[in-house]
């Protein structure tokens, strides 16, 4: 179970580096009326992050108003694609507020008009109608009624199952929570959807079957044996709408075997299914490419998108082909906030920024270095680091009670206050409770990257002695 980090300000070493700065206790004795605050006027289920009160980011770093300031790791949460308080980004925000511009519902705006553009000719065929929404859960739920609506269309009333993947998360609106893969986040639903069904995402650490690096591995039967799970389940090709995975999944950050998803996607088209990638979190160049999904060399029929199109402002999209998109009539498919024009102001400049600063490419290439240094501490923390994955700047690391393969939430909270304790943030253990995510902003320095990487290893190390 995560737990919330405690209000008991610690006497820490000080640190002071070109990157870092830590002046304080941690967490700032000056600051807990701020936290105390926000813990009378906010439900419970808002304490569970590190208690670093930001006062601004710049690039790749958060400052809170006490001198402190830390290389950031999480990007928010995974947000920050271009860089906390980026100028351009700014400019464009700036430019649009002052035109008195601050919204305008479904009229037209050439604002709007320009961003969906731009996300269709950045994307791959047949994506070429976009949607525009607020947050990634939303983006979720367009996602599986759109498919839905085309699966009755071509199979029936029958065609309206949605097939999803164990441990995915899709967010925390209702349909996007029964979409997601944790059964104890649906518990409060009670009649959860029996048309939206789960089955396990080829992950290798949790199935052979999927473990590429096996010698016995291939891809035909990494696919059949995860048909065999459908079978179970007696779900037929005929009442599926649509696959949706998570591109990778949060928890993990691990991909799935290339050759598995090309023979999804085949399936999808033998049997007139969507594939739909939920790229909230994978997109705009996260994981070394544009788009996840685009490692896997298949074509999406619709993509979700949120976090990383605006680097700040809350936008999502669902973005697909026209005959898809199309489903609904005028003023069928629709949301107050659709395309705000700050928002889309926003997005628009932080898309510029993604390829004029060749982003993409950087994330490749510091993912490089991410994966030799966190599969060195692998190797040199094997008893207590389960899992390492990641690609381009998305790396999990899953944290494991000594020589055994049960998580430890302890260990990875730990890890993460001594961390944040020497100006290194991270946001709290995510999926079961032990995984934490190296997530920088795409703009962060490779001398940056190093120190955090650097100060991560001494507070694994000192976590684990703190266990002894
Ligand atoms: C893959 C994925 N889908 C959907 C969501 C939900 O997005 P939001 O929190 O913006 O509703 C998230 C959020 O973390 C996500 O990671």
């Amino acid at each position: 179970m995560a737990k919330s980090f405690l209000l008991q300000p610690r006497k820490v070493p000080k640190v002071s580096t070109k990157h870092r700065t830590i002046c304080t206790e941690i967490p700032v004795p000056e600051s807990l009326e701020v936290v105390k605050q926000l813990r009378q006027y906010e439900p419970k289920s808002m304490t569970g992050q590190p208690l670093v009160i930001w006062d601004h980011g710049k690039g790749d770093k958060v400052y809170d108003k006490y001198g402190n300031k830390w290389i950031d790791f999480s990007s928010g949460v995974l947000v920050t694609n271009s860089g906390h308080g980026n100028e351009k980004i700014k400019k464009a925000i700036i430019e649009m507020v002052n035109s008195d511009l601050m919204h305008n519902y479904c009229f037209p705006t050439e604002v709007r008009a320009d961003l969906v553009k731009k996300l269709v000719e950045i994307s791959p065929k047949p994506l070429e109608k976009v949607f525009l929404l607020t947050t990634g859960s939303e983006a979720c739920e367009c996602a599986i009624k759109l498919s839905r609506t085309y699966g009755q269309k071509v199979g029936g009333t029958k065609k309206i199952k949605i097939i999803t993947f164990i441990d995915d998360f899709h967010g925390r609106t209702m349909g996007s929570q029964m979409a997601g893969g944790s059964k104890a986040a649906k518990e409060w639903i009670i009649n959860v959807d029996k048309d939206m069904n789960q089955v396990p995402f080829p992950n290798a650490y949790k199935y052979e079957w999927a473990d590429e690096s096996r010698d016995d591995y291939s891809d035909d039967n990494c696919f059949n044996t995860w048909m065999t799970y459908l079978e179970e389940q007696k779900i037929t090709p005929d009442q599926i709408a649509a696959f949706m995975p998570e591109t990778f999944q949060g928890g993990w950050a691990q991909l799935m075997p290339k050759g598995f998803v090309k023979r999804l996607r085949q399936f999808c088209d033998d049997n007139d299914i969507l594939l739909v990638f939920d790229e909230v979190q994978a997109g705009f160049g996260r994981s070394g490419k544009l788009y996840s999904f685009l490692h896997y060399d298949v074509s999406a029929d619709v993509v979700c998108l949120g976090k990383g199109i605006s680097s700040s402002l809350p936008l999502s999209a669902v973005i697909g082909r026209a005959d898809v998109m199309d489903l609904y009539g005028p003023n069928k498919m629709t949301s107050t906030h659709t395309g705000n024009p700050v928002c889309c102001a926003a997005a628009l400049a932080n898309i510029d920024f993604i390829f004029e600063n060749k982003l993409i490419e950087k994330s490749a290439m510091l993912g490089k270095i991410c994966e030799a240094n966190l599969t060195t501490l692998k190797q040199k923390y094997s008893e207590y680091i389960g899992n390492v994955k990641g690609s381009g700047l998305v790396w999990a690391m899953i944290f494991t009670k000594k020589n055994s393969k049960e998580i430890d939430c302890d260990l990875a909270h730990d890890i993460v206050r001594l961390s944040i304790e020497k100006g290194l943030l991270f946001f709290a253990p995510v999926g079961a409770g032990s995984t934490i995510k190296v997530t920088p902003p795409l703009v962060i320095s490779e001398e940056a990257l190093l120190e955090g990487l650097e100060v991560l290893e001494e507070a694994i190390e000192e976590a684990i002695v703190l266990r002894k």
